[in-house]
């Protein structure tokens, strides 16, 4: 399984250093906003949104907006899963204000070094960057009022240490509020074996009643997964995502991959 973090790591910092996609010569986790040809990251964010200049959300590669969903309040502390350049971070720190703090956590160095950069071309104190795995969070136990997390969770490979470490840094009623790729019924084999389809969010994807069972596994309540955008795969854009299909075999997923917002809390 470590090749499959490898892989995903070397995407990650060819993307962010190439401004390419992590998906090879594929767009689906192209980096650009509102660009209507790259259908999972399309119109994500509005522009110029939390006042953060527009360049700053060309170099984000999630899949949802977490932070638009999630509540957050001024004085709270907050932890992005795998920051990338640190989009939601910085929407993030805008919410929690001054005396509020968000960490963001991300494997990559490249990834780290735009994010840092951007920190200080934006002026953001109330943010610090961390370099490690979600699977072995780097910060002590009930500190964490919510974790944020966008397009990160399908691409470990344990999902249900990530799982377990946001809950363990959570504080007593701490809420886990993430966006990720997610699949209504299983894809065929051939997919979860392309390391291209796993660093490009697809192969790694949880079922959704498999991610319920596993966040309900390891302690958290109040679960509720919501489809926000859902993929037509029979659709020109959207043959780059899974390019190893039939035509005949994206017509029977159609449907299978989706984003959606997952929601649950510690228990107080
Ligand atoms: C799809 S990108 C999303 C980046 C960011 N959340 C955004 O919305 O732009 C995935 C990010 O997660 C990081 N990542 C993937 N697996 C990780 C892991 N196991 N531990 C820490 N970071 C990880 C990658 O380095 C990359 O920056």
């Amino acid at each position: 399984m470590d090749n499959i973090k490898d892989f995903v790591q070397k995407k990650y910092g060819e993307a962010i250093s190439q401004k390419t996609s992590c998906c090879g010569d594929s767009d689906c986790c192209g980096n650009s906003l509102n660009n209507n040809a790259d259908i999972i990251k399309a119109n994500l964010y509005s522009s110029k949104e939390g006042g953060l200049p527009e360049e700053i959300f060309k170099a984000s590669f999630g899949c949802g907006n977490p932070t638009a969903l999630a509540e957050l309040n001024p004085g709270e502390t907050v932890l992005d899963l795998g920051s990338g350049s640190g989009v939601d971070v910085f929407l993030s720190a805008k919410r929690v204000g001054p005396n509020g703090k968000v960490y963001g956590l991300d494997m990559t160095d490249e990834m780290l070094k735009v994010a840092k950069e951007n920190q200080q071309k934006l002026g953001i104190d109330n943010v610090e960057f961390l370099k490690g795995y979600i699977e072995d969070t780097p910060l002590s136990d009930n500190i964490i009022d919510a974790i944020i997390s966008n397009c990160v969770v399908n691409l470990s490979t344990d999902k249900k240490k990530v799982l377990q470490e946001a809950f363990r840094v959570l504080k007593s009623g701490g809420r886990f509020a993430i966006s990720d790729i997610v699949l209504t019924k299983p894809l065929p084999a051939k997919i979860s074996q392309d390391l291209l389809a796993w660093s490009g969010c697809i192969a790694g994807a949880l079922q959704i009643n498999d991610y319920q069972s596993l966040l309900q596994e390891v302690g958290f309540e109040n679960i509720s997964i919501q489809i926000t955008r859902d993929y037509d795969l029979t659709s020109e854009t959207s043959k780059s995502i899974l390019p190893n299909l039939t035509d005949s075999e994206r017509a029977d997923y159609n449907g299978a991959i989706v984003s959606a917002f997952i929601r649950a809390t510690k228990p107080e």
